[in-house]
Formats: C-alpha cells, structure tokens, sequence
C-alpha cells in the first residue's frame, strides 16, 4: 500500500524521534488522531515515564499521555533499528549552540546517520529541529542517501518548522498552522497530508529551505523586537517615562503596531539561540546580518543592566550590592514553564554572586538550578522571609505570585516585567521606568 494510502486510512506507523518538549506533543497528537506512535529517546529514564504514562513536559498531562497508552496508540524505545517499522519519521532533536555560539548539529547528523541504516523505499522523513536553511538538502539529505536510496523517488524527505508556544493556554499543535517544504513535491505532498491529521491548517512551501528560514526569521523577528524594547526601556528609565505607559498607548493603535514587552533578557530553547542560526550561515555568503546580531547584543547586556539597577536601588537605601541578602523570583525562562534553558534569570544570579550578593531564589516550577559555582533549591518565602531580604527581584512573573503581598512585605522590589505597574509604592524599582 502506497505511503498516502495509509495516511488515508490511518495505517501509517509514525515514529517521532526526540521526546522532549517538540516530540511528545507531537507523539500524544497523531496517537489521538489514532495512529500507532513510536516514540525514540536516547535516554531510558524519558522512556520508561512514556511508558508509564508520567509526563515530564507540562503542556502534555499524564491524562493525555495514559490514555494513549491504554489504547495502544503509543509506545516509546531507545532501540532505533524499529526506525525500520515505521512508515514517517518525525525528528526532534536538539540543536543547540556551540561554545563560541555556532551552530552544533551533532544531534542531526547522528540520528541522520542511525536513519541511513534502517531507511527503505517508500518512508517520509521529516525534520522538526530548527536550524539554518540548507540543512535538510544539505546535511540530511546527502546522508540518508548513503542507504542506498534515493531521495524523492525512493523516499520523500521534508522539512518542517515547530512552532509550540510552551505553556500558552491558547495555542497548541491543532490550532497552529504547520509549515511544511519538501524536498520535491511530492514529499511536501504526503508531508503536508500526514500533517493535516493533526493540525487545522497545513502551508505548503515551495521547498525545504523557505520552511526552514520561516522559522528562523519569526524567532528572529521577536528577538529584534524585544532587543527594541529592551533598548527603549533603558531610554525612558534614564528620561523618566514608563515604558509601560508608553507600550499601553502605542497598544492601543488597531493597526501597524504589536507589543514586545521589555525584561531581564531572552531565554529558552529558541530566541536566543536560533538567530545565531542564520547569521551563521549568512557568513558562508559573506553576508552580515546586523539587525540580528545587534538584537543579540542588547538582550544579551540585559541581565548585566538589570544588576546595575539593582546596585543603584540598593544605593538608595544605603546598602551595597556585596553581601546584600537577595532573593530572585523565577528562574524559568519565562512565566509558568518550568524550563531555565537559556534563562535569564540564571544569568542575573550569576553575576549578582560574582558581585558578593546572597541569593536565594523561589520557582515552584524548578526546584533547584545549577550554577558555575553549584547548585540552590528553590525557597519556600514566608512574609517574615520576605521583610528579612535587602532587596527581592521579580525576575520572572509566574501568574502564581501574589504581587502585593509581595509588595507590602519587602522592603526593597526591583520588578523586570512590570508586573507591579499601577502600585505606586516607594519600595519600588520598575525596569524601564
Ligand atoms: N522547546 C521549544 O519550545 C521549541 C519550539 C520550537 C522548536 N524547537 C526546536 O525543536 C528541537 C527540539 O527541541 P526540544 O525543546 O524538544 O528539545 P528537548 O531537549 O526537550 O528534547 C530533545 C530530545 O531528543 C532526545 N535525543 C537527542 N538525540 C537523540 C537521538 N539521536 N535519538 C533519539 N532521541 C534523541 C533527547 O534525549 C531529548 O529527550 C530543537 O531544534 C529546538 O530548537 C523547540
């Protein structure tokens, strides 16, 4: 049977490669959509909790995990020669940075060469990782094909963007339209029908690369924005505006406007990470990409403007930044997620320890974080603990903290989010004000 057959009649075995925040979702979407799902992690421990039902990731409840699993739809493994049973592969694997901030496809490029070894005629192969246009056709491609078999006739290769929103309430893989390029039409074809069973809206590309640069230029369209906005809030706080007044009233313009809000910097797997993407590989076409590299380069200075605020506010009342008693609200990346990759706030303690300050940190997300210099757990903070801190920044805005008992109890706030905006307090320091 003929690979968009099984699609039609829900046959096709889907293999998703990579269970973290981008694969589980997808594994548990198509086992709702009632196909058999194998997911692959190279770690046992993420395998075992799929297999008992337990979610690791928040936006997939252990409900939805179970259910899949009582009705056989879904299973996970580490042994990848079962790549060999499925008919579409999905691959999810990181793609983080190097060191020196370039590009590291080691992920893609093992689980491409694992791929090599089980790949047979007539499979789909679709690439989720984010990374610089070119990878497919250039990396993937070229080492898939060492099976033997050719792409396009023998099997069809695509590339696909995710576009998860971790923790929005609002948006998931339903309800977001999917990106979808192949490598010729046929694979954006049977790519593109495969994820019409999970998702409303499917936007075939003319080929793998526009998939690919999309994704990249709507992370970077965010990070250039917030850079702005991370530049204007350092303005109005030297010309004594609120930048939170002034994103209010621009907000309220119906057309040709939309707010970015300013903070202690740009966090996650994405933001930070995905411009260095494309400027990297702009290089290779003695192209320098300014407007990504500046936007880099103001949030990046962020947590470093955010200690120097810090340091004037304690200033204020007298105390110095070295040995002051600190505690940092949040050390997600942003509010209700429990992921710190790339978090500002790790960054922010990081460097008010190397100034002497004494931290503790609350998150009920993440009980504890590792730092250069070891690790701390999150504190549960009593009102008393509260009023005994120097000074308590609010570094990331979990919807679960209550800001005005946090505000009536401590003696000195510096907020990064404006959360307290519209509480007109003396103990107040408000970012961008
Ligand atoms: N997290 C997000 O919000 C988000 C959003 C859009 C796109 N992305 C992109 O999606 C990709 C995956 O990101 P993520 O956040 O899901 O990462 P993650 O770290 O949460 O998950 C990746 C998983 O892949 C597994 N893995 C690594 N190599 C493997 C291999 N060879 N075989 C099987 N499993 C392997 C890891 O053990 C891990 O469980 C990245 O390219 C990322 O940039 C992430």
């Amino acid at each position: 049977m003929k690979l968009a057959d099984k699609i039609g009649n829900k046959s096709a075995r889907v293999g998703i490669v990579g269970l973290g925040y981008v694969g589980l979702p997808l594994a548990v979407a198509f086992a709702e959509a009632g196909f058999k799902v194998l997911g692959f992690d190279t770690q046992q421990k993420r395998v075992d909790l799929v297999n008992q039902g337990k979610s690791y990731i928040a936006d997939v409840p252990d409900t939805h995990l179970s259910s899949a699993l009582d009705n056989d739809f879904l299973e996970a493994t580490t042994n990848q020669s079962k790549l060999k049973e499925m008919d579409a592969i999905f691959i999810c694997v990181p793609t983080p940075l190097t060191r020196t901030r370039e590009p590291d496809l080691s992920y893609v490029i093992h689980e491409a060469e694992e791929l090599s070894k089980y790949l047979r005629h007539d499979q789909l192969v679709v690439l989720e990782s984010t990374t610089y246009p070119g990878t497919t056709r250039e990396v993937m491609l070229p080492i898939l094909e060492r099976s033997g078999l050719k792409g396009g006739s023998d099997f069809c290769l695509a590339f696909s963007p995710e576009r998860v929103d971790p923790g929005s309430k609002n948006y998931n893989i339903k309800n977001t339209p999917k990106v979808v390029g192949g490598i010729d039409p046929k694979s954006t074809e049977v790519a593109a029908l495969l994820y019409q069973q999970v998702a409303e809206a499917v936007i075939p590309v003319s080929c793998p690369e526009v998939a690919e640069l999309t994704k990249v230029f709507e992370n970077v369209f965010r990070s250039v924005n917030i850079a702005l906005v991370n530049e204007l809030a350092q303005l109005c706080q030297r010309m004594n505006i609120s930048v939170w007044e002034v994103i209010a009233a621009a907000s309220s313009k119906p057309f040709g406007y939309m707010p970015f809000y300013p903070g202690p910097g740009v966090g996650g797997h994405c933001i930070p990470l995905d411009p260095y993407y494309l400027a990297n590989k702009a290089r290779e076409y003695d192209f320098h990409t300014r407007f990504i590299e500046l936007a880099a380069e103001i949030n990046e200075h962020m947590p470093y403007y955010v200690v120097s605020c810090i340091m004037e506010a304690l200033n204020t009342q007298g105390k110095s930044l070295n040995r002051a008693e600190i505690l940092v609200l949040g050390a997600a990346y942003k509010k209700d997620v429990g992921d710190v990759r790339e978090s500002p706030s790790l960054k922010l303690i990081q460097l008010l320890q190397d100034k002497g300050a004494r931290i503790s940190y609350n998150d009920p997300y993440i009980p504890d974080i590792q730092l250069s210099h070891g690790s701390l757990s999150s504190v549960d903070f009593t009102e008393e603990y509260l009023s005994s801190m120097d000074c308590v920044v609010i570094a990331t805005d979990h919807s679960c903290y209550n800001i005005e008992r946090i505000v009536d109890e401590a003696k000195l706030i510096v907020d990064t989010r404006g959360v307290t905006k519209g509480l007109v307090r003396k103990n107040i320091v408000r970012l961008g004000e």
